[in-house]
């Protein structure tokens, strides 16, 4: 199952939108019967009734289903367009691009446009004291302390900032983006990755309980209820958060492992930062507000990451 079908599935809209589908082609065959029938008698059968009511009930899940192919299509021939066109044959991608997606709105998915509150490095008007108006702004990072750069030029994307808050959501999946990031369980579970992150009786009496727990991290779904094993369907990322052993086991053990590469590791002993588990709890995606259900491999994120790679220029 591939990383766009998890957040279909997650959102429960391919189930839905298959089912309408079947629905919505059955129509036009409907139709013609209807009319049939009301020739031939103009006495309601029971059939007739029930045929009745099924279509007015069809009448209200159409547009949804119309909105949601159109919708799937669109994006289907975008994501083609840009990956095959530009991405692949690794088009230049200019900075007036980017520019131009830094000020506008729904640019990554619905939601308002960065400069909206990243414009400036006065963290008193601009979060973070990051300036994503400019070129140089961008490269310059975050201003406010803790002052850090969310891109490296012609580096991997991987490890930045920029990439992993246009991409990954914040933990538990749909929390609210202004959840304090300083809350007491979270800061919890800094403080044992920063202190090696030990088997010991404060992980167990502690920290374990935490992932089997609701409303401990500001949402009522616990981690245990999407990362149960590392079986995918149904565990997210082949994630067991149910023992200490699946937490430091790491993601996606089985699909690395065929590709013969080891799990990835969400725990780094001695280095919260550096721990996607402790940043997946203080990390929201980005713009601020965005639905969790957004798709995380909008093109217009992958031609962003595209620009990175090929050293940010600013002409
Ligand atoms: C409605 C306000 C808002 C919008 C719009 C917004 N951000 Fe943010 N951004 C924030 C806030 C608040 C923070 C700091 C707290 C946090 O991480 O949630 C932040 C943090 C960040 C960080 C992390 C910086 C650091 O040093 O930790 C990055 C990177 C970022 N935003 C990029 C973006 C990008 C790119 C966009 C546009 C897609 C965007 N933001 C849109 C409010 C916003
Ligand atoms: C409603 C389901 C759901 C809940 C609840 C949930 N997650 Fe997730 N988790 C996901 C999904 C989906 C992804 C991957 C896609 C994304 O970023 O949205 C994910 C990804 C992750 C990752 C990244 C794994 C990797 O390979 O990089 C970590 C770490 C994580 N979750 C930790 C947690 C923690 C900790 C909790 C509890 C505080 C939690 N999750 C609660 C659904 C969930």
């Amino acid at each position: 199952m591939n990383k766009k079908q998890r957040i279909l599935r997650m959102v429960g809209v391919a189930a839905a939108s298959l089912t309408l589908f079947a629905c919505a082609g059955m129509e036009g065959h409907d139709e013609h019967e209807e009319h049939e029938k009301a020739d031939m008698t103009s006495s309601m059968s029971l059939n007739d009734l029930a045929i009745e009511a099924a279509k007015s009930e069809h009448l209200q899940a159409e547009h949804t289903a119309n909105e949601n192919i159109a919708s799937a299509v669109r994006s289907a021939t975008t994501d083609d367009a840009v990956s095959r066109l530009v991405l692949d044959r690794n088009i230049p991608v200019s900075y007036e691009y980017i520019a131009t997606l830094m000020r506008q709105s729904n640019a990554f998915g619905q939601g308002p446009a960065c400069v909206m509150c990243h414009s400036s490095n006065d963290p008193a008007k601009s979060y973070r004291g990051l300036d994503l108006t400019s070129c140089e702004g961008i490269k310059k990072g975050s201003m406010e302390s803790p002052q850090r750069k969310i891109i490296y030029p012609g580096k991997k994307a991987s490890k930045s900032l920029l990439r992993n808050h246009l991409r990954n959501n914040r933990m538990p999946f749909g929390v609210a983006f202004d959840y304090p990031t300083d809350a007491p369980n979270i800061i919890k579970v800094k403080k044992w990755i920063e202190a090696g992150a030990k088997n010991d009786a404060n992980y167990k009496n502690i920290i374990q309980p935490l992932w089997s727990a609701k409303n401990a991290f500001g949402s009522p779904l616990a981690c245990t209820d999407c990362h149960m094993s590392n079986q995918e369907p149904p565990s997210f990322h082949e994630l067991d958060m149910t023992s200490y052993e699946g937490v430091m086991l790491g993601a996606d053990s089985i699909a690395k492992a065929e590709e013969g590469l080891p799990p990835v590791k969400i725990v780094k002993p001695g280095d919260s930062a550096g721990s996607k588990l402790y940043q997946r709890l203080v990390q929201n995606r980005m713009p601020a507000g965005i639905s969790p259900a957004e798709g995380r491999d909008h093109p217009n994120t992958a031609l962003m990451i595209s620009w990175v790679k090929q050293g940010a220029k600013c002409d």
